[in-house]
């Protein structure tokens, strides 16, 4: 069984090369399911309506998101209605929306869960704490668990991926916007990557225009961040594939998709 997760789409971009290949991809690798994390979909801070829709359209059956879940104010609008998004379950109780949501495939369901990092990003509850409370419910239904852990400290994503090994299928760590290469089952049967990288602007600078940021090093004065939408274009995505009996991680596939390393179908 495999799972196909696209890392942070980053504005039209994004969501251009997301409309081109993921078809291709679902295509290749036959996922039960497809996430996608679209935190940064709409001109590169949070999601609208519109662009969530348009995911569930072109293959995804779930969208992740991270800190800037709430940059787009139309967010508070139908995050309670739609079923197939998932926001970090570790904001505080009583927040809009919900951190873990159960996809269904013929008879089983994949549970997939949401979590923010709290080092050099806002402190809100605790990741560990929640996804021992939420694994708990969900191995109750499942032993199918897929986690987004969108963090900034590449120490706290490998923290969570050993601390949740052989509890859930997999850990991916998502919000750096850089694919590390370090993608591997633990020992206990969890696929494990620090980041799954970015899906968007390939010659920027984390998506944002390359000579807006080189500037603000020189220079050391503000300056407004523009997606690039001049130059190339990369997905970065894994593919992870469970053993249907046990849930267990058996392999983990980096994808990585610009005019470095084309698409070979
Ligand atoms: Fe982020």
């Amino acid at each position: 069984m495999n799972i196909l997760f696209i890392g942070d789409v980053v504005s039209s971009p994004g969501r251009a090369i997301i409309d081109e290949y993921v078809p291709k991809l679902k295509e290749k690798y036959r996922p039960a399911v497809t996430i996608i994390n679209g935190e940064n979909a709409a001109g590169g801070n949070g999601i609208t309506k519109k662009i969530y829709k348009r995911f569930l359209q072109v293959g995804a059956q779930a969208v992740t998101l991270g800190n800037h879940t709430w940059a787009n104010k139309e967010i508070f609008d139908f995050i309670d209605e739609e079923k197939n998004i998932v926001r970090p379950a570790n904001f505080p109780e009583g927040t809009p929306g919900k951190g873990i949501v159960y996809i269904k495939v013929n008879d089983q369901e994949i549970a997939i869960i949401n979590l923010q990092g709290r080092t050099f990003l806002t402190p809100i509850d605790c990741p560990f704490k929640k996804a021992d409370e939420l694994v708990e419910s969900a191995r109750k239904r499942t032993p199918y668990i897929f986690v987004d852990f969108h963090a900034e400290a590449t120490s706290e994503k490998q923290a969570m991926g050993w601390y949740l090994d052989g509890k859930v299928s997999g850990v991916v760590g998502t919000h750096t916007h850089v694919q590390t290469a370090d993608e591997r089952i633990l020992p206990n049967g969890t696929g494990f990557i620090t980041d799954v990288g970015m899906t968007g602007p390939y010659d920027s600078i984390l998506g944002v225009e390359k000579e807006t940021i080189i500037n603000r090093f020189i220079s050391a004065l503000p300056a407004r961040f523009e997606v690039d939408k001049k130059g190339r274009n990369q997905l970065n995505g894994i593919v992870l594939t469970l053993d249907p009996s046990t849930g267990k991680a058996t392999d983990i596939k980096r994808i990585l998709i610009n005019d470095d390393n084309p698409f070979y179908g």
